[in-house]
Order: C-alpha cells, then sequence, then structure tokens
C-alpha cells in the first residue's frame, strides 16, 4: 500500500515517519518511533491505556490515524518527566499508590496531565469524571483520584512559589 510522509513533534521533539494511510497513531508511535509507553489495551477506544495528547487535546491514539496527526503536537508519557525529575503527578502516583499492575498508568497519567491542564483545582467528583474514559482494572480508582489532587495541590503551590 502507497505511504505518505508524516512529520509532527513528539514530547517537545521533531519527529517523522512513513505512515500507510491506516496506520494508528499507537502504532506509529509504539512501532516506529519506539515510545512504548503508551499500551494498546482494547483497541476500540473505550479502555483509555493508549490515551495521548494530540494538539492539546486527550485522544485515544488508538482510534487516530496517524496521518491525522501529521503537523501536530504529540504529548505521550515519556514526555511528563523533565530533566529526569518525575512530574508532580507521577510523583504522586508512586507516593499514593494510585497504581497496581500498572497497565492503565500512562494512559492515565496523560489524561490526567490534560485534565489538570483544564481545570488546575478539580474536585473528587470533577476527577472522576474527567478520567471517565480511562479504565483501571485494579485499583478502585480511589488512590488514583487521590494521586491527582495530591499533584494538583503541589503544582499550584509550586506555581504559587514562582
Ligand atoms: S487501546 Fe485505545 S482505548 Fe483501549
Ligand atoms: S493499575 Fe492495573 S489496570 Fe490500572
Amino acid at each position: 500500500m502507497a505511504k505518505t510522509d508524516i512529520k509532527l513533534t513528539v514530547n517537545g521533539q521533531e519527529a517523522a515517519g512513513s505512515v500507510e494511510p491506516r496506520t494508528l497513531l499507537i502504532h506509529f508511535l509504539r512501532e516506529q518511533l519506539g515510545l512504548t509507553g503508551s499500551h494498546i489495551g482494547c483497541e476500540t477506544s473505550h479502555c483509555g491505556a493508549c490515551t495521548v495528547d494530540l494538539n492539546g487535546k486527550s485522544v485515544k491514539s488508538c482510534t487516530v490515524f496517524a496521518v491525522q496527526a501529521d503537523g501536530g503536537e504529540v504529548l505521550t508519557v515519556e514526555g511528563l518527566a523533565q530533566g529526569g525529575e518525575l512530574h508532580p503527578l507521577q510523583a504522586a502516583f508512586a507516593e499514593d499508590h494510585g497504581l497496581q499492575c500498572g497497565f492503565c498508568t500512562p494512559g492515565m497519567l496523560v489524561r490526567a496531565h490534560r485534565l489538570l491542564q483544564e481545570n488546575p483545582d478539580p474536585s473528587d467528583a470533577e476527577v472522576r469524571v474527567g478520567i471517565s474514559g480511562n479504565l483501571c482494572r485494579c485499583t478502585g480508582y480511589q488512590n488514583i483520584v487521590k494521586a491527582i489532587r495530591n499533584a494538583a495541590q503541589a503544582m499550584r503551590e509550586k506555581e504559587a512559589a514562582q
């Protein structure tokens, strides 16, 4: 099948590849760019394990074609830590036991990151609605919600101190 060249920015770095029209963004990220942090669960847009940011919005990368990301900006879980330091969300998930098997975690973190961009001080209920597209089979969500709210507080305090 004929391939199309695409160029995009992934985690702040320029990236390029050659994809078939049917190539999914998750496959491009994992197989061509080697960014295997985003997981593949259902491939039917239900589980959220493949969640990434595309142009400032959360998307399920199993239901986006790679060509749709041409010229765009993508953030994956690999882009959260900066300068060797965990993102406050990653630190809070570790501290508050916001994960067990970890399969949902990359998608959950990237979704939570976008949620906190949209609402820096969400209530428990708002966090639960915000992550409702991301399924976790292990935790019962309680510690995920706690971790996201604690990260939100840490981020607000950091910003206020700057
Ligand atoms: S793998 Fe994309 S939503 Fe489940
Ligand atoms: S930690 Fe196992 S699916 Fe969420």
